[in-house]
């Protein structure tokens, strides 16, 4: 059971960077506070992926469209992943070959008009959502959000540790790769990564995870949010 009792319904947004951490605190928080959890970059990694293997142009707004329209009737996506075509696919999505497919299909407008309508849908029971753009556009009246960040090098540093095993590039090459991916995220017209107003930034540069995650819950609680499960 859960340490502690969400509100009924209760959304909470959490946007950042990449390789800021989001996935992984929106996994413990969500496990604290009893509310599914929804990585929306696994949904642009979707586009992206297909769109690799139909050898449909990245910067094609009519083709992506179609492609888009087809993926929403046959996609599933549970707290348990990503389901197309009756198969669990979410492990194939995080290659540094598809990542990159997502930020260029997300840098169109067609794609992310089409997939925003899914995200509110999905929102509606309530749950934790992270992305880029979930406190400015997705879930703009979301009672909590969180901006997290790092800086470039410790971002870099983490993505690396994870891709060395596979025998992945150098750490200079991440960093050089996270700058670019940021850059676009940052600057696409449509939507592009930046910290809502009203959200909490959390620099999670010399922190520990659990720190992270803590200081969200005292937010929380603060607010009436969430309150200590009975
Ligand atoms: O978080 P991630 O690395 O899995 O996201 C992959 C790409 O998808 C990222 O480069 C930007 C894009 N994305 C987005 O534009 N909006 C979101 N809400 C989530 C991801």
């Amino acid at each position: 059971m859960s340490d502690w009792q969400a509100k009924e319904g209760l959304t909470i947004a959490i946007d950042g960077p990449s390789g800021s951490g989001k996935g992984t605190v929106a996994k413990m928080l969500a496990k604290e506070v009893g509310l599914p959890v929804l990585d929306t970059g696994l949904l642009y990694r979707l586009v992206g992926s297909v769109a690799l293997t139909r050898a449909v142009a990245l910067d094609s707004a009519e083709s992506l469209s179609g492609l888009v329209d087809g993926l929403l009737v046959s996609i599933d996506w549970t707290v348990d992943g990503i389901f197309f075509e009756g198969e669990n696919i979410t492990a194939s999505l995080r290659s540094e070959q598809v990542g990159e497919a997502a930020s260029r299909v997300a840098a169109q407008p067609l794609v992310r008009e089409k997939l925003l309508g899914l995200q509110r849908l999905i929102a509606q029971a309530g749950c934790i959502m992270d992305g880029r753009d979930i406190g400015t556009v997705v879930l703009p009246d979301a009672p909590a959000k969180f901006f997290l960040t790092a800086s470039v090098r410790e971002r870099a540093r983490r993505r690396w540790a994870q891709l060395k095993d596979q025998g992945g590039s150098s750490l200079e090459a991440v960093v050089d790769e996270l700058k670019m991916r940021d850059q676009r995220d940052q600057e696409r017209q449509h939507a592009p990564l930046c910290q809502a107003a009203d959200a909490i930034t959390i620099d999670s540069t010399t922190m520990r995870v659990d720190d992270v995650v803590d200081r969200m819950l005292g937010v929380l609680e603060r607010r009436g949010l969430i309150q200590a499960a009975a």
